[in-house]
């Protein structure tokens, strides 16, 4: 077994996700660049190594339970074991998103990814996590999927456009994450989810107000937490997120 610390982030070859993995690189980790197009994920992966990362390539679609189970097969043949899983992946799914209009189809395929792709790989890993000594799961969420934040006064400021497929997939997402929270309690493994906060991304054609790296930041935080640190939580920069 690898005596570095192991971890994979999804949708890692752009965005977020790619800072993520820098991030957890420079800090000596090795990273698998979780990634469904291979030139795109080879291109990352050379882009970090290049930066000095121990990068790995682990092609990966979260809509494929195949290639979730293959991206399982590959860590562990490289690793052995899993000590952070970073799921990131996701998907806005196209604007607008008004809820009077909306094919159901977007919720569908918007849910697909950003909350089932999250479940699925999780439990592809999972085996791989119960090896580690400290394991963390991160699940990238959004403040615009807390309904404290849509509801009430601040929600003006706070709630993000209207959009019925992706505000409510990270509403689902934390719901989620509190599940896995609950049954893995008084296990090893923390799990949160965490907000980048606006982000410059294709995800919102630029025009998010924050880098990618600061986008990360939170994620790195989160995948770092000590034994004794929070799970079942919702975070951003600036601390807990209400749900
Ligand atoms: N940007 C923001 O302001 C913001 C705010 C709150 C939360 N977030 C969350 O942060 C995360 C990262 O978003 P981002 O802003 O960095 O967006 P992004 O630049 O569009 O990156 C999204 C990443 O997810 C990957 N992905 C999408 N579907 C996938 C699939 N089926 N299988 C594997 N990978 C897939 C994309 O890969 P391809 O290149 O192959 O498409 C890409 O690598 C998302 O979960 C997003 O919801 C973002």
């Amino acid at each position: 077994m690898s005596e570095r610390t192991i971890a994979l982030v999804t949708g890692a070859n752009k965005g977020i996700g790619y800072e993520i993995a820098a991030g957890l690189g420079a800090l000596g980790w090795s990273v698998g660049v979780g990634a469904r197009d291979d030139q795109r994920r080879e291109a990352a992966v050379e882009r970090l190594r290049a930066a000095g990362v121990d990068a790995f390539g682990v092609p990966l679609d979260v809509t494929d339970d195949a290639s979730a189970t293959a991206a399982a097969r590959l860590i562990e043949e490289r690793a052995g074991r899993l000590d952070v899983l970073v799921n990131n992946a996701g998907i806005a799914g196209g604007m607008p998103q008004e809820p009077t209009r909306v094919d159901p189809a977007t919720i569908r395929t918007v849910v697909e990814t950003n909350v089932i792709g999250v479940i699925r790989v999780t439990n592809a890993m999972m085996p791989l996590l119960r090896r580690s000594a400290s394991p963390r799961i991160v699940n990238m969420s959004s403040s615009v999927g807390s309904l404290t934040r849509q509801s009430g006064a601040a929600a003006e400021q706070t709630a993000g456009p209207v959009a019925v497929a992706y505000a409510p997939s990270k509403t689902f997402l934390n719901a989620v994450t509190l599940q896995y929270a609950r049954e893995l309690s008084g296990t090893n493994i923390l799990i949160n989810a965490g907000c980048p906060g606006y982000v410059a991304t294709d995800l919102n054609g630029f025009h998010g107000v924050r880098t990618p790296e600061q986008g990360a930041a939170i994620a790195i935080k989160l995948a770092t937490l000590p034994d004794d640190g929070p799970t079942g939580q919702f975070f951003d920069d600036a601390g807990v997120v209400p749900w």
